[in-house]
C-alpha cells in the first residue's frame, strides 16, 4: 500500500525546482530543537514542505516544516528543517520520500541529526555524539521505508550496510571536533517507534544489546540514504540522560532546552566539515 514510486520523487523534485535553482551537493536533516543551521545559509530560498507534493508534514514541536536551500561554507546545501517522525501516523515508506528528493537534485551526501537519550551512562545533556553505526531494530521486523517494489534507479534489491555511516567523513568530524575544542563521543544509536519514552525495562534491554543513544528517527533515513549510495554522516545531540534507574522523568521540552545548548556546538561542527568538503 502507497509506496513510493520514481514518479512521487520526480513530483517533488519538479516542484521544488520551481521555487529554487540550486543544485545540493549536500542534503542535512535537523532534529528536533537544531535549526539554528539553517538561519546561517546564504542567499537562502526557503519552500515550506506544505508546498511540495507528497511530502510527510511534520505535526511536533520543534520542527518549522521547510527547506533552506543555500550555500553554507561555500557548499550548496539543501536544508530539511523539520523531519517528519513514524509515531506521526505517516507511512513508513513516505519518510523516506526526503532522501529520495535530496538525491535525485543531486546530493551525494547525507548529514543527518537527531535529539537522543543516553544510554551510555558516560554520556551527559548537551554533548554530540558521533554515530558510528546503529540498530534497526523496527527494519528487523520489517518496519523500513525499502519494503515494496524495489526502486532499481537508486540501489539494489539487498542493500549492503556494513558501512552505513561513512569512515572518511566521521573522521573528519573528529578531525573539526578536536580542532574547534567540541568534545565529541560516538556510539551506536538506535530508532524506536515512539512516541512514548523507555521504561526503565526498555533501556536496560537496550544497554544489553549495545545501545548508546536512542531516539526516535534517523535510522530509516540512513537506510533509504544508503540503498541509493549517498555518503552518510549521523550526529545526535544528547538531549536528556534515558532513565535507567526510574527515579528521572523525560519530557519533550527537556528535549526540546537541551537543543538550546547543543545547537550552536552542531552548526560549528557541521559548518567545519562542510568547509573542509
Ligand atoms: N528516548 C527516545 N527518544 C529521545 C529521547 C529519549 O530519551 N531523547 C530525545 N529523543
Amino acid at each position: 500500500m502507497g509506496f513510493i514510486t520514481l514518479e512521487d520523487i520526480d513530483t517533488a523534485v519538479r516542484a521544488i525546482g520551481e521555487r529554487t535553482s540550486l543544485r545540493p551537493k549536500v542534503g542535512i536533516i535537523l532534529g528536533s530543537g537544531l535549526g539554528l543551521l539553517a538561519e546561517g545559509v546564504e542567499a537562502a530560498d526557503r519552500i515550506p514542505v506544505e508546498d511540495i507534493p507528497g511530502w510527510p508534514i511534520p505535526a511536533v514541536e520543534g520542527h518549522a516544516g521547510q527547506l533552506v536551500c543555500g550555500n553554507l561554507e561555500s557548499q550548496p546545501v539543501l536544508i530539511l528543517q523539520g523531519r517528519a517522525h513514524y509515531y506521526e501516523g505517516h507511512p513508513m515508506s513516505k519518510i523516506g520520500l526526503p532522501i529520495r528528493v535530496m538525491q535525485r537534485m543531486g546530493a551525494e551526501i547525507l548529514i543527518v541529526t537527531n535529539a537522543a537519550g543516553a544510554v551510555n551512562p558516560d554520556f551527559s545533556p548537551g554533548e554530540l555524539m558521533l554515530i558510528t553505526d546503529h540498530i534497526n531494530l523496527m527494519g528487523m521486523a520489517g518496519l523500513t521505508p525499502l519494503r515494496g517494489p524495489n526502486l532499481d534507479t537508486f540501489g539494489p534489491r539487498f542493500p549492503d550496510m556494513s558501512q552505513a555511516y561513512d569512515r572518511d567523513l566521521m573522521a573528519l568530524a573528529r578531525e573539526v571536533a578536536r580542532e574547534r575544542g567540541i568534545q565529541l563521543c560516538e556510539g551506536i544509536y538506535i530508532c524506536l517507534g515512539g512516541p512514548s519514552f523507555e521504561t526503565p525495562a526498555d533501556l536496560r534491554f537496550l544497554r544489553g544489546i549495545g545501545v548508546d543513544a536512542v531516539g526516535m528517527s534517523t535510522v530509516p533515513e540512513v537506510n533509504v540514504a544508503r540503498h541509493g549510495g549517498m555518503r552518510v554522516l549521523g550526529v545526535s545531540g544528547i538531549s536528556n540522560k534515558a532513565n535507567l534507574d526510574g527515579q528521572t522523568i523525560t519530557t519533550h521540552e527537556e528535549v526540546l532546552a537541551a537543543g538550546q545548548v547543543i545547537a550552536p556546538r552542531l552548526s560549528v561542527l557541521i559548518r567545519g566539515v562542510l568547509h573542509r568538503l
